[in-house]
């Protein structure tokens, strides 16, 4: 029999040791509340894991942090903890579940679809697709009500955090229009994890600055829409919430009112005739955009390649993307680098600069399979299983040394290391 990549034990075992009651932090200390991306990836885990019930009730409890304008945020602070900043006081969000005011990339819906398709449980999956439907919906309609008023078809994101990639070097020019905090702070991260590994003050005082913003704003959308100094359309959030919309169109049907599905099978429509706008012929590559600018941000970051899950790529971009992980994967060996090697703002280990996120892995390969480029997909897979060589799981790899990095013991890496690499 073939030696099993790593340990499933193990991997069970951290989901059970960061579960608090429904609801599973990333990991100990450094996260200590639920995050939305997570939660939808560590659900995967769940499954996998043979535990169904809970699989559901993650994503059961990230909704609870709903906003009633359809706003799933991008943490959830179910119970107190004082390991983390900003915390709830900071964000100043009134609502009865304490919640930050931004979101994140939204695979939910894309995950959910995984659920209701592998749950063995036929009621369970039947009445929990019933129950989450009208939430996933109305948080899909919510991105382009109020992050895309004027109908572009390219959602807008207000946030490095949002974009679930916090200090990708995409990022770094639209965030020198950021003012810095004007107040003292304390960061906690960095009492948790090397400073090397993690954003640096400059980048983080712009962060705090815009959580002030938004509360100063009432959190009024009119307003942040018209006035915020960060507006960037992120090629990562845009691709994922397509294949999130194509996803939840087919749960629906039959499922959920027509004037719902209608608008977003528009608004997803629009977003696949606009994606030529980040297109980048000089780096063969997607970006960002800088909406206050009208710049693309030319960085090639694994956020460029994820149009190949959302399947927004012609089949000349997909072939044009194929080519350039060839050296990409070459010169940063452990799974796929966050930012291309080549760049020179690459640092194989800092954070969302350099080294790999093995749920991005997961989506890429998914994203390669769908374009026919099988064999692509297979080395990612392989790259990937490469960084879990040392037993443990990380937040995440360092890209070149295959170093584990950030926080230990990490939920979304034990899911998917659960959901996708353990054959
Ligand atoms: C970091 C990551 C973000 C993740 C969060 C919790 O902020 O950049 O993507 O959701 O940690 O794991």
């Amino acid at each position: 029999m073939k030696k099993p990549v790593f340990d499933i034990d193990h991997a069970t075992r951290i989901l059970r040791n960061n579960d608090l009651g429904g609801y599973t932090i990333p990991t100990q200390g450094l996260y200590p509340f639920q995050w939305n991306w997570d939660a939808a990836i560590t659900a995967l885990g769940w499954m996998e894991a043979g535990d169904e019930a809970r699989a559901w009730l993650e994503l059961e409890m990230l909704l609870k942090g709903q906003w009633d304008n359809g706003m799933v945020p991008h943490i959830i602070f179910h119970a107190d903890a004082d390991t983390y900043f900003p915390g709830p006081e900071v964000w100043g969000v009134e609502n009865a579940v304490k919640t930050s005011a931004i979101s994140q990339p939204p695979v939910l819906a894309s995950v959910v679809k995984i659920l209701f398709e592998q749950g063995k449980d036929r009621a369970l999956a039947e009445q929990k697709l019933a129950q989450l439907l009208p939430g996933v919906m109305a948080y899909h309609l919510w991105w382009y009500r109020e992050r895309d008023p004027e109908n572009t078809g390219l959602v807008c994101s207000y946030h490095p955090w949002e974009s679930g990639m916090d200090n990708s070097p995409a990022w770094d020019h639209p965030l020198e229009n950021v003012p810095a905090a004007d107040w003292e702070y304390t960061r906690r991260d960095t009492g948790h994890v090397d400073a090397a590994e993690r954003p640096h003050k400059h980048q983080y005082d712009r962060y705090i600055y815009l959580v002030d913003f938004f509360k100063r704003n009432h959190f009024d959308s009119d307003l942040i829409y018209q006035t915020c100094p960060y507006r960037v359309q992120d090629i990562g959030i845009i691709s994922i919430l397509h294949r999130a919309n194509t996803d939840l169109l087919v749960l629906c049907q039959n499922r959920i009112d027509n004037d719902s599905t209608r608008s977003l099978q528009q608004s997803s429509a629009r977003t696949a005739a606009a994606i030529g706008a980040l297109w980048s012929e000089d780096l063969n590559c997607f970006v960002s955009r800088d909406t206050l600018t009208g710049a693309q941000l030319k960085t090639i970051s694994c956020a460029g390649v994820l149009p190949l899950f959302g399947e927004l790529a012609s089949p000349a971009q997909a072939a044009a993307i194929n080519e350039n992980l060839g050296s990409w994967i070459e010169d940063a060996p452990f799974g796929l680098a966050s930012t291309h090697p080549h760049s020179e703002t690459f640092e194989p280990q800092r954070y969302w600069r350099g080294p790999s996120w093995l749920h991005i892995n997961w989506m890429i390969a998914l994203g390669l399979d769908t374009y026919g480029l099988s064999e692509r997909a297979a080395q990612i897979k392989q790259v990937s299983k490469a960084c879990l060589a040392n037993g443990d799981f990380w937040e995440y790899y360092n890209s070149v040394s295959g170093e584990g990095c950030g926080g230990g013991e990490f939920s979304w890496t034990a899911a998917i290391a659960l959901h996708w690499l353990k054959d």
